[in-house]
C-alpha cells in the first residue's frame, strides 16, 4: 500500500528551541516511517513580517542543522526550502482567482498580526493562500500543525474544493493531524516559548546561558527561603522536571515532596534543572557542532529536485484543468 504523503512547514527563524522541537519536530521525526513526508522551511512566509533579510541565508541553515540534529533524515523525507520551487508562486497566484477576500479577512492570525501593530500588505493578507499552494502543490493528504495553524489548513481546504468544483478534482481535500505534543510554557511561565517573547532555551544553547536562563526563571511567588512551603503543582521550574525528569530519571515525588516541605530551595531546584537540561541537549550541541562544518547544499538541492518534480506535475494538471495548456 502506498504511504499517505505529510507537508508540512516552519518559517526560516533561526536557531529553533525546545517548544519548537517537544511542539513539532520531535514529532515530525517520528512520521518519517509512516507516510511520505515533506518538510519545507518557508523562507516566503518570512517575508510577510520581516523586511531586513540579511541573516536569512544563515537563519535557513540554522533550522535546517536543528531539523537534522533531532533526527530529521534526508534519506527518508524531502527536506527542502519554500522559494527553492518556484512553482508554489504560480499555483499561489492561480489560487488567489478564486480566494474571496473576506476569507482571509476573516483569518485569526491575521487579524492578530494587525492588532500588533503590523503592516496590512498584501503578502500578509495572502499568506494562506500561499499555504494552501505549499501543501496542495504536493496533494499532501495530512498536515501536521499546531492549534494556531487550524484555521489556515481550513483555509486550504476551502480552496482546494473550490477549485475541483470549478475546474477539475485535482486536489485532495488535506487534513490537520494534531498528534499529542508536550507543551512547555517559556521561561517566564506566563506565555508559551517563542524567540519573539525572549523566553526560551534554544536546542544549541551552550551550558553556561542554560545556567543563567534558568536562575532566572520565575518560581513560586509564595516561597521566599529554604523551609517556606512551596506549591510545585504551580510552579513552572517543577513544569519542566516534569517534562525532562525522566530524561535522568529524577524522582519526581521526592521533589514535590521536598519543595511541599520546604527542604528543598528554588535557587536548587533550578540549579538541577540547568543540570538535567544541559545533558538532555547535549547530544544536539555535538550534533551541530559536526554539522556547522558541512555544506548542506547536498541535501537541499536533492530536497530541491524531489520536491520540484511533484511540483512541476501537480502544476501541469492544474493548468490542463483551467484550459490553459
Ligand atoms: N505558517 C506556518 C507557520 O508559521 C509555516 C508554513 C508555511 C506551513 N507553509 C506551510 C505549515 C504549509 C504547514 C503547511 O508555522
Amino acid at each position: 500500500m502506498e504511504k499517505e504523503r505529510i507537508l508540512s512547514g516552519m518559517r526560516p527563524t533561526g536557531r529553533l528551541h525546545l517548544g519548537n522541537y517537544l511542539g513539532a519536530l520531535s514529532n515530525w521525526v517520528k512520521l518519517q516511517d509512516r507516510y511520505e513526508c515533506f518538510f519545507m522551511i518557508a523562507d516566503w512566509h518570512t517575508l510577510t513580517d520581516r523586511t531586513d533579510t540579511k541573516g536569512l541565508k544563515q537563519d535557513i541553515k540554522d533550522v535546517l542543522i536543528d531539523w537534522l540534529c533531532a533526527g530529521l533524515n534526508p534519506e527518508k523525507s524531502t527536506l527542502f526550502v519554500q522559494s527553492h520551487v518556484p512553482e508554489h508562486a504560480e499555483l499561489h497566484l492561480l489560487l488567489s482567482m478564486i480566494t474571496p477576500i473576506p476569507w482571509l479577512e476573516r483569518c485569526p492570525t491575521y487579524k492578530e498580526k494587525l492588532e500588533m501593530g503590523q503592516e496590512n500588505n498584501y503578502g500578509l493578507l495572502g499568506y494562506p493562500v500561499l499555504q494552501a499552494a505549499d501543501i496542495l502543490i504536493y496533494k499532501a493528504n495530512k498536515v501536521p500543525v499546531g492549534e494556531d495553524q487550524v484555521a489556515h489548513l481550513e483555509l486550504s481546504r476551502e480552496i482546494a474544493r473550490r477549485f475541483n468544483h470549478l475546474y477539475d478534482h485535482v486536489f485532495p481535500e488535506p487534513a490537520p493531524l494534531l498528534s499529542e505534543t508536550v507543551k512547555i510554557l517559556g521561561l517566564d511561565g506566563k506565555k508559551k516559548m517563542g524567540k519573539s517573547y525572549d523566553n526560551y532555551i534554544s536546542l544549541s544553547e551552550e551550558p553556561r546561558i542554560i545556567e543563567e536562563k534558568t536562575q532566572g526563571m520565575f518560581t513560586d511567588p509564595k516561597k521566599i527561603y529554604l523551609g517556606d512551603p512551596g506549591h510545585p503543582q504551580e510552579c513552572n521550574v517543577y513544569s519542566y522536571h516534569q517534562i525532562f525528569g525522566k530524561f535522568l530519571g529524577e524522582n519526581l515525588e521526592q521533589i514535590f515532596k521536598d519543595c511541599k516541605e520546604g527542604a528543598l530551595a528554588c535557587t536548587t531546584c533550578k540549579k538541577n534543572l540547568a543540570h538535567l537540561l544541559i545533558n538532555y541537549l547535549a547530544p544536539f550541541r555535538q550534533k551541530r557542532k559536526e554539522l556547522e562544518k558541512e555544506s548542506l547544499d547536498k541535501i537541499l538541492n536533492k530536497g530541491k529536485e524531489i520536491a520540484s518534480r511533484l511540483a512541476t506535475s501537480t502544476l501541469r494538471e492544474v493548468k490542463k484543468a483551467m484550459q490553459m495548456l
